[in-house]
């Protein structure tokens, strides 16, 4: 539904709209961002067929061959627009040491004028879309709903696949409801006859979080986390916040079940940073020896957990899509995300073959001899050996609906959320940390995850492969002070009467000649079985230094012979000088957090060195 700007904004909106709160919000920033149009998403079919038209006209966006990969588009972003930009988010609550030393901060009041002042008349020439979603399940207690305002019909169409959106979630909020509000602009302009960029942004960026009064306001980037704002901004960082006070938790976890051949099932919450393989690991299909083993997908990104009556916690995926790295996935690496690719697919900085289908390094063993790459230029093989230039961009995605996923959970959109049994928590570590740890008890599993490190990656601008304190892989999203934070999972823990248990994973350790010693990807359902075992008291383990590892034995490893006795020995082995130097980074850390620190994680960390001195 479309009406000029002339109708006074407020007027714009349609009947069924009955919150006023929402249509004044809407009408004030209509005035300060000056759009020509007002378009309030119902989440139609037909409205995404609309934008999808838009955008092809526009020549900034490309129709997929409908025979190759039916009702699937790829864009290419502007080269300068291909992450979430860290050094360019901030979290401004009043005081600067509630944002902590993990946030960027500003003064709200400051940074509102700031913000007041590049939003001022930045929709001209552009619609602006009114974009109500659910982050979960409409209806569920544990969903919250967010309000998107953007001028990016390429936010709509994957905010659509992305979460529950349209015209029921309005129905849902009726008259007064509470909605987050989030504002979002490409920060590009047009005048008058000025003709649009294939991919408009802004050379300056802001990706600005407000948690007093909980508000998002994003400018100058259309990618991603920058600009899907239910995603990194709501249901994290801003998320987290509501969590804290509402005594829940807000984290950057997949959520997954195992199925034993008895059918027994049990619900797994794994927090890895970005691009560490969550998705991969979500939908895990089990080696064939496994006979009658399932792993099932609940989410592959983020997880929404409350307590539930019986002590218990209870999880929901807020989202309803995956925004999924491209490169490096293949039906050898994820074969269930290859299946969830196969139709209705948004792809972002992939390469395009000759034959309208997308490609990435990793898909195939073998390139195309001719591709487009993700900068619109010609690509070969041998251009590729001699530029070292990639097809795709190394953070190009995927936006796909869960619901084509093969290994989508049965209860992967239950209102009450499913029980999780156990936490795990891993890094990119090519050294030093062991393949698999069971937590001694859930203080210490805070203090395992409070100080997890992982090497960075492609999904945030800036340096990649350098090791970094990545805490609960919140770094990036933890919406508040990060001692405040960890004191907040140390009260849940106290509360809960039949808490999971806790585990600290790594895929990633290497050999001397640099070469991974674990094979990853299916055969992580040995440790993932051993972790259920241990859930259910059925699974043996060593006392280490660091918690309970399992011996060789303690493994299944019927139908492998990947990994000798040696080999995993070595994945296991807690090398104490290795240890005593990744001590002085925990004491780094929590230095940095100076007074916020729990004394209770101070008092780990010393057990840790007085065991480590020994
Ligand atoms: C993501 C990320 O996009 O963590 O999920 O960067
Ligand atoms: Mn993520």
């Amino acid at each position: 539904m479309n009406q000029r700007i002339s109708d006074t904004a407020a007027s714009a909106a349609p009947d069924y709209v009955k919150h006023s709160k929402m249509k004044a919000w809407v009408a004030e920033v209509a005035a300060l961002t000056q759009p020509d149009q007002i378009v309030w998403c119902d989440g139609s079919q037909e409205e995404a067929d609309r934008l999808f038209s838009l955008m092809i006209k526009a020549g900034s966006m490309v129709k997929l061959n409908p025979a190759k990969r039916p009702n699937s588009y790829l864009v290419l972003s502007d080269p300068s627009d291909v992450a979430r930009v860290e050094d360019r988010t901030y979290v401004c609550p009043k005081s600067a040491e509630d944002a902590g030393p993990n946030n960027n901060w500003e003064d709200p009041v400051k940074m509102k004028e700031t913000l007041k002042g590049l939003f001022k008349g930045c929709m001209r020439g552009r619609t602006m879309y009114v974009i109500p979603f659910s982050m979960g399940p409409v209806g569920s207690p544990i969903a919250h709903i967010g309000v998107e305002i953007s001028d990016s019909p390429y936010v709509v169409v994957n905010m659509r696949v992305m979460t529950r959106m349209g015209r029921n979630v309005l129905d849902q909020l009726g008259a007064d409801g509470e909605f987050v509000p989030c504002l979002h602009s490409v920060g590009h302009p047009l005048e008058a006859g000025q003709g649009d960029v294939k991919w408009p942004c802004n050379q300056t960026k802001y990706i600005c979080h407000f948690p007093e009064t909980r508000e998002i306001w994003s400018f100058g980037s259309g990618y991603g986390g920058n600009a899907l704002l239910g995603k990194k901004c709501f249901a994290l960082r801003i998320a987290s916040t509501m969590a804290r006070d509402e005594g829940w938790l807000a984290e950057h976890m997949l959520i997954l079940g195992v199925e034993s051949p008895q059918g027994e099932k049990t619900y797994v919450a794994a927090a890895f940073p970005s691009a560490c393989g969550k998705t991969n690991f979500a939908m895990l299909i089990p080696p064939k020896a496994f006979d009658g083993w399932k792993v099932t997908t609940v989410g592959d990104d983020i997880a929404w957990i409350k307590p539930g009556n019986d002590g218990r916690l209870y999880a929901i995926n807020p989202e309803a899509g995956f925004f999924g790295v491209a490169p490096g996935t293949s039906d050898k690496t994820n074969f269930n995300a290859m299946a969830t690719l196969k139709e209705n697919i948004i792809f972002t900085n992939v390469a395009l073959t000759d034959d309208g289908d997308v490609w990435w390094e990793g898909m195939t063993k073998e390139a195309p001899a001719h591709l487009i790459d993700w900068q619109g230029k010609d690509w070969t093989p041998q251009i590729a050996k001699e530029t070292g230039r990639k097809a795709a961009h190394p953070n190009a995605r995927f936006t796909a609906p869960a619901s084509q996923c093969p290994s989508i959970d049965k209860d992967w959109e239950a209102i009450a959320g499913v029980p999780i049994s156990a936490f795990v928590f891993g890094g990119r570590r090519s050294t030093t940390v062991p393949l698999i740890t069971e937590s001694f008890n859930w203080n210490y599993g805070v203090y395992m995850a409070a100080t997890l490190g992982s090497e960075t990656t492609a999904a945030a601008v800036g340096e990649q492969g350098i090791v970094r304190r990545d805490p609960f892989a919140m770094l990036p999203f933890c919406g508040y002070h990060m001692g405040d934070y960890f004191n907040h999972w140390l009260k849940m823990g106290k509360s809960l009467s039949n808490a999971p248990r806790m585990f600290t994973v790594n895929w990633f350790r290497q050999d001397s000649d640099g070469k991974f010693m674990w094979p990853g990807f299916g055969e992580n359902m040995r440790v993932l079985k051993w972790i259920v075992d241990r859930c259910s008291g059925r699974a043996s383990a060593h006392q280490s230094l660091l918690g309970w590892i399992p011996g060789y034995d303690d493994l299944d490893w019927t139908g492998s012979d990947e990994v000798s006795r040696e080999q995993f020995e070595k994945l296991t082995q807690v090398e104490q000088q290795a240890w005593r130097a990744e001590l002085k980074l925990h004491a780094e850390w929590f230095d940095k957090l100076k007074d916020r620190l729990p004394k209770t994680l101070q008092l780990e960390k010393e057990l840790l060195e007085i065991e480590l001195s020994e």
